[in-house]
């Protein structure tokens, strides 16, 4: 069970984006520009976790650490509880860049029924050769995680493709989602980005 609900008239302004793609899409490089071009706050649910795994020998933060070590999800009600929190701890009334998440059904639920509705959700679409090519070329460039090897990826794009997929298949038939094609260079997909962000009817801060 979720602490405590968000009063209506504050679930009512809270503007929140979701940014989906497999491991290794462009996720997290184009929330940057985001930020920097809207305001919004960026989370990441990865991030969220891993500093959640990080702080403390607790049991949870035990059972996130080796979850993420193997590759698999996090029990929903964990991560929307932690994203819940951090939202209220960090008021932007510009809005939320929320990426990697949902990664399951019941997260997309649990979010929007109790913390607020998506304004907008970006699918980057990229094959699993180039998500690989960039998660090695990652681990290479020094950010170390323990997921990014070639064992735990294959593991990812597998639980990608059997539990993230179909929720944005799901949004897709409901017409609410943005398909971008990330297998292109950054430039280009950072401008698909936006262009789809003005056409939600976000303003850019320049
Ligand atoms: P995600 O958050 O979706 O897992 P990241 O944004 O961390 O992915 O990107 C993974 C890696 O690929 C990073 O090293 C990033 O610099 C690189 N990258 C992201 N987008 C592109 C792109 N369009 N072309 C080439 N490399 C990219
Ligand atoms: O998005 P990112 O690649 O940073 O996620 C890393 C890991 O964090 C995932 O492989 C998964 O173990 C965990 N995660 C999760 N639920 C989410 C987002 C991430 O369990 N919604
Ligand atoms: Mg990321």
């Amino acid at each position: 069970m979720l602490p405590h609900s968000f009063p209506s008239e504050m679930s009512d302004q809270l503007k929140v984006f979701f940014i989906l793609g497999g491991p290794g899409s462009g996720k997290g490089t184009n929330c940057a520009r985001l930020v920097e071009d809207f305001g919004y706050t960026h989370f990441s649910a990865g991030d969220l976790l891993r500093a959640a795994a990080k702080e403390g020998t607790s049991d949870v933060a035990n059972l996130i650490r080796e979850l993420i070590r193997g590759g698999n999800i996090v029990p929903s009600e964990i991560t929307v509880a932690l994203l819940k929190q951090t939202i209220q701890e960090h008021p932007n009334p510009i809005g939320y860049v929320i990426d990697g998440f949902p990664r399951k059904f019941d997260q997309a639920r649990m979010f929007e029924e109790d913390i607020a509705k998506a304004a907008g959700i970006i699918y980057y679409q990229c094959s699993e050769e180039t998500m690989e090519k960039r998660l090695l070329g990652r681990a290479e460039g020094g950010e170390k995680r323990d997921d990014d090897n070639a064992e735990v990826i294959r593991k990812r794009f597998r639980v990608n493709v059997e539990e993230c997929e179909p929720v944005v298949e799901s949004y897709k038939k409901e017409g609410r989602c943005f398909v971008i094609d990330a297998n292109r260079d950054k430039e280009e997909v950072y401008n698909d980005t936006k262009k789809v962000f003005v056409q939600l009817g976000e303003k850019p801060k320049k």
